[in-house]
């Protein structure tokens, strides 16, 4: 039967020049490249000097819509997932339309939930797009957690970058079954406290930076990443076997094998870009996806998942047919 699908257009991703090594973090607080690279699986990750959030997430955009073969004025969506907005108001994702020349009139707005902020996004796009109201979305992931990242706490600052990805989803009726196939999101209430920001405008009066109870974090995130995957594999009616690959949250390499280990995922079937980028949150999905589109592992007729996991806590997943 004909139905409306999100397929996914093009990608696109942008990391800012400025890399930090484990090296330079040694330097400033007391680490070494062996015991980050051991234990998280990260060698360096991309760091802003000037530009904001909205930069990365007009530079990812642009590539998308690129590779879309759209403009900007086509898009009638914008949703953006990130924790680093440039302002409390209005939304990141309205400056990102304005730098990318959208249209006046088209719904633009962020989306607040932290490493799944991406997965939430495309979820939202997703299900606007099969209700037919929107035919061209841009859904991006930005962070700039170098901005609320405690330089002088090694147990945190070590994990985390900044970039950002970057989706257009486009509406297509069609009886094949291509694009989105399934999306699953999660929140648990319990946990707000081992994961967040010390800060906050109702609270600080400032962001504050990033606080984390990493152990506990880390119990959690294979359960939830697995739970994610395994989900959206089931709402999709598919099995382990028919997927070609699994795109975790970068979070930390030994999440990353436990996740897969847990869910039976050869190794070789889970894409990993962490030890160049770190933690980049909302990005990490839409990142990694568009980095390997464009070295061509990710091919068309591909099946992959993608799951996250991140302060909330939230968690959830999805699976593209690319
Ligand atoms: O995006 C989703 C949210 N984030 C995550 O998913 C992160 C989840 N958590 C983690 O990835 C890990 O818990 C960390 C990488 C944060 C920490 O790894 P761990 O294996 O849990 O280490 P730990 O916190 O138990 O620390 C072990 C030791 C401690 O020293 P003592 O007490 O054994 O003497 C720490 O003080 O390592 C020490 N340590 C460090 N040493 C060198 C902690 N950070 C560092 C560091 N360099 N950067």
């Amino acid at each position: 039967m004909m139905s409306i699908r999100s397929v996914v257009a093009g990608c696109g991703h942008y990391l800012p020049a400025k890399t930090l090594t484990n090296n330079d973090l040694s330097k400033i607080v007391d680490t070494n490249d062996e015991w980050i690279s051991t234990r998280t699986g990260i060698r360096a990750r991309h760091i802003v000097e000037t530009e904001t959030t909205s930069d990365l997430a007009a530079n990812a955009a642009k590539m998308a819509l690129a590779n879309a073969k759209i403009s900007a004025e086509d898009l009638d969506l914008v949703v953006l997932a990130t924790i680093t907005p440039d302002y409390s108001t209005p939304a990141t994702a309205l400056v990102v339309a304005e730098k990318v020349g959208v249209k006046s009139g088209v719904p633009a707005f962020d989306i607040s939930a932290a490493c799944s902020g991406f997965v939430y996004a495309l979820t939202l796009a997703d299900n606007m797009i099969k209700l037919g109201q929107v035919k061209n979305a841009l859904v991006i992931g930005a962070e700039t957690l170098s901005k609320v990242t405690d330089w002088t706490d090694r147990g945190t600052c070590v994990l985390f970058g900044d970039g950002a990805g970057a989706v257009v989803l486009q509406a297509k009726e069609t009886n094949d079954t291509i694009g989105i196939l399934s999306t699953k999101i999660f929140a648990d209430c319990k946990h707000t406290t081992e994961l967040r920001t010390s800060g906050g405008t109702s609270t600080t009066q400032s962001p504050g930076f990033i606080i984390m109870e990493g152990k506990e974090v880390f119990k959690y995130a294979v359960n939830a990443l697995a739970e994610g995957a395994n989900k959206a594999i089931e709402l999709a009616n598919l099995t382990i076997n028919d997927i070609d690959w699994l795109i975790p949250h970068q979070a930390n390499i030994r999440i990353i094998d436990g996740t897969a280990q847990r869910m039976g995922v050869d190794k070789s079937k889970v894409i990993v870009n962490i030890e160049n980028v770190g933690n980049t949150s909302a990005a990490s999905i839409p990142l990694a996806l568009s980095q390997n589109i464009e070295q061509g592992k990710i091919q068309k007729g591909q099946t992959i998942v993608i799951t996250a996991m991140g302060a909330g806590f939230t968690w959830g997943g999805a699976a593209i047919k690319i």
